[in-house]
């Protein structure tokens, strides 16, 4: 019997056996994460005089050579070991003997995967934020070079009110940053050493876990070995988190598609974002604006997956938390390439500025403006809508729109009318006037610019 906790057993499992039960295939990932929390381990070993200097330094060279190997792709790893954390502690008594097998004193996988997760998290995080730094940025760019284009502002995908398109995309960035101050708050939990908790209960061996945290970097260690060992919350988390950034990604994944078509033509993606079609020669398709809006799915399953695995499993350590892995490394990939895809289609699409303003100037949506005057000037707002709204009546029934109506027939809608209204009717005007706080006018649109450039340390 070879198995490393193959002592009370008298069968060898089958090996389809042995397959279903093994992580290795996927945990390989944590291979780097699995030798650090080893060697912060060892030294913690050696300094609280568990283990002998030259016992120490042994495993510790041992883990060297194993981990310029694992960088360069050179280990290779067996199911028959079930899983990362076995596969390297076998092939670390291969390298340097038996003084090998004292790496695991005072430790449990189930302290060991649990760190590992951490780790990798805390990495893959910092990762995802610096490249939510990075659309932002890429994003807040283009809302500057468009304070000025007038976009058709929608509820109900029907023409509303006309927007900066800048406005429009500064609401997008105020929900990445919504999802950034969300990974980074979920940080403090991930940060956190659950090694030394053992398999459950803590260790008989005096260990010092502080020693181990600070030498992983973590900022704190888990006060209760067994929810150390059982803690999945921080997964959870990071595919909620995640899932939300997905839907903000997938939002305005849709905008960009139905920007695209030959309906709105508000955009053309730049050709590297694109594809053609095997059959029809004219099309250009937003593949991955289409790819990404899909791929929300699985980021979103991967979170209900977890949720559901956790549900039923009593303390601590079960083999159902095996489980948490795959879906955490889908998602890490999945975020990574969304972010990476997102910020640069966003960086090379083409605006079509003057669609844009042409289409505010075909369409209902400075009736809000006709209203406001007529408010402005004394009449209470709903009797201004009722009036508004017959005006808009009788230009629906002479197929004209609100700028091309008869002062005249203005006049005789209400006699509060003056010829400023023409001025008042255009996009433009109807835009920069909207300067509350937080709204379209240019003044705000600038301002929130510069907030935002600064939060970015873009200035
Ligand atoms: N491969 C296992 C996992 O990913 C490691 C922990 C195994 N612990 C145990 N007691 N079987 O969860």
């Amino acid at each position: 019997m070879n198995k490393l906790w193959g002592g009370r057993f008298t069968k060898r499992p089958e090996q389809w056996i042995d397959e279903f039960g093994a992580s290795i295939e996927f945990d390989q990932q944590l291979v780097e994460e699995d030798i650090e929390g080893s060697l912060a381990h060892v030294k913690m070993l050696q300094k609280c005089a568990i283990l002998s200097e030259s016992d120490a330094k042994q495993i510790i060279d041992g883990l060297h050579v194993l981990l310029e190997k694992a960088k360069k792709k050179e280990l290779s790893f067996s199911a028959e070991y079930e899983d990362i954390h076995l596969n390297l502690e076998k092939l670390l008594i291969d390298e340097i003997g038996p003084v090998g097998g004292k790496l695991h004193t005072g430790r449990s996988r189930n302290d060991q995967v649990a760190t590992d997760m951490h780790l990798y998290l805390k990495k893959h995080v910092n990762v995802i934020l610096s490249l939510l730094h990075e659309l932002e940025h890429v994003l807040v760019t283009k809302a500057e070079q468009h304070v000025e284009t007038i976009f058709p502002g929608y509820t109900h995908l029907q023409r509303a009110q006309p927007v900066s398109f800048a406005h429009h995309l500064l609401a997008y960035v105020a929900m990445f940053k919504r999802d950034a101050q969300r990974y980074e708050e979920s940080l403090k939990r991930i940060d956190l050493s659950p090694l030394g908790s053992g398999a459950l209960a803590g260790t008989t061996f005096p260990i010092d876990r502080q020693y181990s945290a600070q030498l992983l970097g973590f900022h704190g260690i888990y006060e209760n070995s067994m929810d150390a060992v059982s803690d999945r919350d921080f997964i959870i988390e990071f595919l909620s988190n995640s899932s939300i950034l997905m839907m903000h990604l997938s939002r305005f994944c849709e905008e960009l598609i139905i920007w695209s078509s030959h309906e709105f033509q508000f955009i053309e993606m730049d050709d590297t974002y694109a594809t053609g079609s095997s059959i029809m020669p004219q099309k250009k398709n937003p593949d991955m604006a289409e790819l990404i809006r899909g791929k929300t799915g699985r980021v979103y399953g991967h979170l209900f997956s977890l949720l559901t695995v956790l549900k039923g499993t009593p303390l601590t350590y079960n083999k159902d938390l095996q489980e948490d892995k795959e879906g955490m490394f889908d998602t890490v990939t999945t975020i990574e390439g969304c972010l990476t895809i997102f910020a640069g289609m966003i960086e090379t699409m083409t605006v079509k500025t003057d669609v844009m303003e042409k289409a505010t100037q075909q369409d209902f949506s400075n009736a809000t403006e006709l209203a406001d005057y007529l408010a402005a000037k004394g009449m209470p707002f709903r009797e201004a809508h009722e009036i508004v709204g017959k005006v808009v009546l009788t230009c629906i029934q002479k197929g004209i729109y609100l700028m091309d109506l008869s002062f005249d027939q203005y006049k005789e809608a209400s006699h509060l009318f003056e010829e400023d209204i023409y001025e008042v009717l255009h996009p433009k005007t109807a835009v920069n006037r909207r300067n509350s706080a937080g709204g379209t006018g240019f003044e705000q649109v600038k301002m929130a610019i510069q907030k935002e450039k600064q939060r970015l340390n873009d200035v």
